[in-house]
């Protein structure tokens, strides 16, 4: 057994901008240098590798999730209530309540209404011709989907993506990026404490249906805003990253593109591609709570560890050809909504979403043409800021 002093190290600061660019050499590199790899400039362990990923994700009593972001700051600023960094049994009975209205069974009846709306955005959009997939498609959608599921008011609603973004933000190390949005959360505390307060969501909602089940015992009465906060947080951002890329690789891949014209049923393997290859959450943190053993190093309970999503997605060890975008392979086994536990309790929703969206494309659109993408830069997410497009209908 080696000692931890003998894990590979590595100074790449893979939340630097050149390195978030283009972060898949980089991935590969920590993936080539060992299971676990100690980050210098970050005290913590990156897990770059699918199979130890999967396994930390797994196993939530071995590796907790209470300070999930990788600075200590944000860690005691989020509130015990936050699920993302809960146990059992107070996670269990917040995580139920969400579910019942997330599970893909209580989604079906909004599925006709989500598929109309992405059909509506997306015939407007080919009529126009030439847009930005990601201001004019992938920004709209989420938010207005998810924001009337959750029953937030109208009002406001066009500053959420900006206070999202920074909530993302604060979960990456001390850098700048995390110490500019810190001060942020006082702005995302206010909305929710003034804007989306009970009365103010709509009846019948998501959000109402939290506090009920806080009125009914099934949790905490403190815990419902934080839960109410985490479907305002969790749901919209995430989805549109994914639904951005989604556009971007299909305008780049045309093959995929007309692969999927030719075969809609590919649709659902095509956006879980996109999710393997793009995963829009790219990073979140564990601590060791019981000694693990990995390979011939044995990481002390304390470690920290930062899961790396983006890379296990993209881990040859996995997947044959891992960077190739083929929307016809076996991608059931991505990590993008994570595993276990804490995996994504809105996957199905996201799910119906990147669906109907390419649904509506593969109705309306014959080939898709990018201009130069402009990229998003967020300490845990990959997305993009801007991607120019013209679409032919013809
Ligand atoms: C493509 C879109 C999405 C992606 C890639 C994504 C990704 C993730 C990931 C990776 C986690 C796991 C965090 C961890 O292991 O610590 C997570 C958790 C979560 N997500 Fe998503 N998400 C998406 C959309 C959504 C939507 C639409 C909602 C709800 C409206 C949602 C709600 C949640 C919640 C509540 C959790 C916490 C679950 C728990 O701790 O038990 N997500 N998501």
């Amino acid at each position: 057994m080696q000692s931890i002093a003998a894990t590979p190290r590595s100074d790449v600061d893979i939340f630097a901008e050149d390195v978030m660019a283009a972060p898949y050499p980089a991935f590969r590199q920590l993936r080539d240098a060992g299971p676990v790899v100690h980050l210098d400039r970050f005290g913590v362990y990156a897990v770059p590798r699918y199979q130890q990923a999967r396994h930390v994700l797994a196993d939530w009593e071995s590796f907790s999730s209470a300070d999930i972001a990788l600075n200590n700051d944000f860690n005691e600023y989020m509130s015990d209530f936050s699920i993302l960094r809960s146990d059992p049994p107070l996670h269990d009975a917040m995580r139920n309540t969400l579910a019942a209205k997330l599970a893909r069974r209580a989604l079906r009846e909004q599925e006709p209404a989500i598929s109309r709306r992405a059909k509506d955005l997306v015939g407007r959009l080919a009529e126009q011709g030439s847009f930005d997939a990601v201001t004019d498609l992938a920004r709209r959608f989420p938010v207005e989907i998810v924001g009337d599921l959750i029953g937030l008011p109208q009002e406001g609603r066009e500053d959420l993506l900006r206070m999202v973004d920074a909530n993302f933000n604060c979960f990456g190390p001390d850098n700048e990026r995390t110490r500019a949005s810190l001060p942020k959360m006082a702005e995302l505390a206010d909305y929710m404490l003034t804007r989306v307060t009970r009365e103010n969501l709509a009846e019948g909602s998501m959000g109402r249906a939290v506090y009920e089940a806080a009125d009914a015992g099934a949790i905490p009465a403190p815990a419902a805003p934080w839960l109410v906060m985490a479907y305002v947080t969790a749901g919209m951002d995430t989805t549109v990253h994914a639904l951005g890329h989604a556009v971007w690789l299909m305008a780049e891949h045309s093959a995929q593109w007309e692969s999927l014209r030719a075969d809609r049923s590919l649709v659902p393997q095509a956006f879980r591609e996109v999710l393997r290859c793009e995963s829009p959450v790219q990073a979140f943190g564990r601590t060791v709570r019981t000694d693990w053993t990995v390979e011939d190093v044995t990481l002390p309970v304390g470690t920290k560890l930062a899961v790396l999503f983006g890379s296990a997605n993209r881990d040859e060890r996995r997947w044959a050809d891992p960077d190739r975008f083929d929307i016809t392979r076996d991608n059931r086994e991505h990590l993008a909504f994570g595993y276990g536990l804490h995996g994504c309790a809105g996957q199905a929703l996201a799910r119906i979403e990147g669906e109907a969206i390419l649904n509506a494309l593969v109705d309306k659109v014959t080939r898709i043409e990018a201009g130069t993408p402009v990229r998003h830069f967020n300490n845990v997410l990959r997305g993009l800021e801007s991607l120019p497009v013209t679409v032919f209908t013809d």
